[in-house]
C-alpha cells in the first residue's frame, strides 16, 4: 500500500483568531504566519476580509496581507463574504479567496445577515468578478452535520449546496462542521451524500472538535477518499456566530496522526509545537493541542 498524500490547510490565522476577543497586534499575525510558512504547510488562510464591525479581530486584513513573507509554493487564500470584501483582496494581490456558505438557514442569517438564497447570489457576484482576476476559490460549507440554531442538518441540504458551489466555479469544497457535533456515522453519511455530486478531489473535511470527535471524523473523510483536511495549531478557533463552537483541530494532533498512519505531509511537526506554544503565549490561553501538551519540553 502506498503511502497516503494528505494536504493540510491551516485556518489558524482566521478561523483560529477570528473568535479571539482581545486584539492580537498585527505583528505578531504577521509572524505567527511568516513561522507557519517555514513549516512544510502549502496552504495558509492568512486573514478575511469581512465586515469590521461583524469581526473586529480581522480589521487589519489588510495590513496582514500585504506584511507576511509569499514564499514561493504556498497558497494564502483569504476568506471573503461579498464584493466589497472581494475588492479589498484583489487590492492587496490575493490570488485564492474561500468563499462560505451555510447548509442551515439559521446560521446563514446569523453568520451573513442573509438567507442562503441570497447568499449563493451573493457568492455568484463575488465568483464572476473573481474568475475574471484569475483568482482561485475554494467554498466553505457552514454546519454539515448540525446546526446551532436549526438542529440536524440533512446530508442531502449539503450535497446540494456542494453542488452549487461547484458548478458556480469552486475547486473545492471545505466541509465544515462547525460546531463539531459530527460522529463517525453522521460525517460518514454527509461525505457519501456530497460525492454523490463531486468527486473525492473536490472535497476537504473541516472539523471543529467541541465533542472530542474531530481525528475520528476526519479519518473517516481520509476513509471516503478526502485528501485534504483544515486544521489550526494550538486548536485554535472559533466562529463568533456559532454558539459553543471551540477551536478547530489541532494542526499538531493532525500531523501527529497523519504521521503514525505513514502520510507524507512534508510538515516539520517539532516547528508546530514551537509556533503553538508561541500563538497560545501570545492569547493567554493553555494550548488546545494534546500532541503539543504531550510533546513540548521547556
Ligand atoms: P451586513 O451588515 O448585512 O452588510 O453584513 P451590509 O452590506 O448591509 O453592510 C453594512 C456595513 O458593513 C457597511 O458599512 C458596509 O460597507 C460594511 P456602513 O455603510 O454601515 O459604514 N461592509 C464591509 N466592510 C468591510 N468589508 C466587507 C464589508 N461588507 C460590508 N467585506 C456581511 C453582511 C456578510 C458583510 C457580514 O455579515 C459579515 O461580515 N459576516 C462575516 C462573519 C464572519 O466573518 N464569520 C466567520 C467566518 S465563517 C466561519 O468561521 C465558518 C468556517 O470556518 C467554516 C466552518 O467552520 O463552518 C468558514
Ligand atoms: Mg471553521
Amino acid at each position: 500500500k502506498t503511502a497516503i498524500e494528505v494536504k493540510i490547510v491551516e485556518v489558524g490565522p482566521r478561523d483560529g483568531l477570528q473568535n479571539e476577543k482581545k486584539i492580537v497586534p498585527t505583528h505578531v499575525k504577521v509572524d505567527f504566519i511568516n513561522k507557519l510558512s517555514r513549516t512544510g504547510l502549502k496552504s495558509i488562510e492568512v486573514t478575511s476580509f469581512v465586515s469590521p464591525k461583524w469581526v473586529p479581530q480581522m480589521g487589519d486584513n489588510t495590513e496582514v496581507f500585504k506584511t507576511i513573507d509569499k514564499l514561493p509554493g504556498i497558497c494564502y487564500p483569504v476568506l471573503v463574504p461579498n464584493t466589497l470584501g472581494l475588492e479589498s483582496a484583489i487590492a492587496v494581490g490575493a490570488k485564492e479567496i474561500a468563499v462560505f456558505a451555510s447548509a442551515s438557514e439559521g446560521f446563514s442569517r446569523k453568520n451573513t445577515n442573509c438567507s442562503i438564497e441570497v447568499g449563493i447570489q451573493r457568492i455568484k457576484q463575488v465568483i464572476n468578478v473573481a474568475e475574471k482576476q484569475n483568482i482561485k476559490i475554494r467554498g466553505y460549507i457552514s454546519c454539515v452535520v448540525g446546526c446551532p440554531y436549526d438542529g440536524f442538518i440533512k446530508p442531502s441540504e449539503v450535497a446540494k449546496l456542494s453542488e452549487i458551489l461547484l458548478s458556480l466555479g469552486c475547486y473545492e469544497i471545505s466541509l465544515g462542521d462547525t460546531i463539531g457535533v459530527g460522529t463517525k456515522t453522521t460525517i460518514d453519511n454527509m461525505i457519501r451524500s456530497v460525492l454523490s455530486v463531486a468527486s473525492a478531489d473536490q472535497i476537504a473535511i473541516h472539523c471543529h472538535d467541541t465533542y472530542g470527535q474531530a481525528l475520528a471524523n476526519i479519518c473517516t473523510a481520509f476513509d471516503a477518499g478526502v485528501k485534504v483536511a483544515d486544521s489550526s495549531v494550538s486548536g485554535l478557533g472559533g466562529c463568533p456566530y456559532a454558539k459553543g463552537a471551540s477551536g478547530n483541530v489541532a494542526t499538531e494532533d493532525l500531523v501527529y496522526m497523519l504521521h503514525g498512519l505513514g502520510a507524507n505531509t512534508g510538515v516539520d511537526l517539532n516547528q508546530l509545537i514551537d509556533i503553538g506554544q508561541f500563538i497560545s503565549k501570545a492569547i493567554d490561553k493553555p494550548t488546545g493541542s494534546k500532541v503539543n501538551k504531550a510533546l513540548y519540553q521547556n
